[in-house]
């Protein structure tokens, strides 16, 4: 999946021209529109910290959100614009580049390593960043688990091969019947770390589900798909870095991590109940409204919103971290 997706050589978001929403593969909250980054700029105002600080981006892509939740915060909170620095956090010099053309309007830092961030107290965004961090495989032969990994079948193509017992990846996670694959990210504990002492709250949305969900006997193929052209497909080894591949998150693996980090979870619900709360007062103020420009922004943000659109398949979770050392 790293390699498929990331490889300086033909991983799929390596290279150029990856576009997100009805030209590229798939849609995301940004890429329908607007009014998601301006509602997370209200979020910011309201948690963001005393003094100057920090929102760090990772899984910016082309700068989309950036440039949403800096114009919005920038019109209705110009105090708060006043002392946020945006950075993001982009390894792929390809986005990186487009990153900068697209936020040249804006005092944006894009870094390409954790490093190269100093401490302090900033506001971590990621949406939909965990669904595309390489995952790894497990399949269940009825006793126990095994990580299946990719390795060369006798033509040369990528086939499934079992890579032994996997107790350790699969710690905590109850029995199933044998055939029944799941994933698990056991690098994200050690992927967030040094982000701690960087920023002291986290945002993650993304899909997924809490671990009985996740691993509801039924779901007997796991959660890895790819996307082409918005078409969904099973199998991930099929012409790799010319599609996206992603699983879902563990929302309860995720928990773990950041309270193995010192965090604490302040938030847990999904995209819908998140963002109208946020827009309590932005309605308000659009009620009775009939211009096109009113109407366009209700519709996006009922695209968020709705649950037979984003508004259940998404979750947000946030963490504070109280007690760090900077
Ligand atoms: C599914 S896309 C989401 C893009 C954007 N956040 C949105 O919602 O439209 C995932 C993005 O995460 C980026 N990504 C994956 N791993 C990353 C990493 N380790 N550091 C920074 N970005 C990463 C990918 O390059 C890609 O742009």
């Amino acid at each position: 999946m790293a390699e498929a997706l990331y490889a300086a050589d033909g991983g799929y978001y390596s290279a150029p021209g990856r576009m997100i929403g009805r030209a590229g593969d798939f849609f995301t909250s940004v890429s329908a529109g607007p009014v998601f980054g301006e509602l997370l700029a209200h979020h910011v105002a309201a948690v963001a910290p005393l003094g100057d600080f920090r929102i760090v981006e990772i899984g910016a892509h082309h700068g989309t959100l950036a440039a949403d939740l800096l114009t919005a915060l920038h019109r209705d909170f110009p105090e708060t614009a006043a002392r946020a620095r945006y950075t993001i956090l982009e390894p792929l010099p390809t986005l990186a580049a487009v990153q900068g053309r697209n936020l040249a309007a804006w005092q944006v830092d894009i870094r390409e390593q954790i490093g190269e961030i100093p401490p302090g107290d900033g506001i971590l965004i990621a949406n939909e960043l965990i669904d595309a961090l390489p995952c790894q495989v497990l399949e269940s032969d009825g006793t126990g688990w095994q990580e299946i990994g990719v390795g060369l079948g006798a033509e040369g193509d990528f086939q499934w091969q079992a890579l032994g017992p996997a107790e350790n990846l699969a710690a905590g996670l109850p029995m199933r019947e044998a055939g029944y694959r799941t994933e698990v990210r056991p690098d994200l504990r050690a992927f967030l770390a040094p982000l701690v002492e960087r920023v002291s709250r986290m945002l993650f949305i993304d899909y997924g589900f809490e671990r009985e969900e996740f691993l509801d006997p039924a779901r007997r193929d796991g959660t890895l798909r790819t996307y082409l052209k918005h078409q969904a497909g099973e199998d991930a080894l099929l012409e790799p870095g010319s599609r996206d591949i992603t699983a879902h998150v563990d929302f309860s693996s995720l928990r773990e991590d950041i309270r193995g980090l010192g965090g604490e979870i302040v938030r847990f619900e999904n995209q819908s109940r998140f963002l109208t709360a946020l827009a309590r007062q932005i309605l308000l103020e659009k009620e009775g409204r009939i211009d096109e420009a009113t109407r366009r922004w209700v519709r996006n943000f009922q695209t968020l919103t709705h649950p037979g659109q984003l508004g259940a398949k998404f979750h947000v979770m946030e963490a504070h971290f109280p007690a760090r050392r900077i």
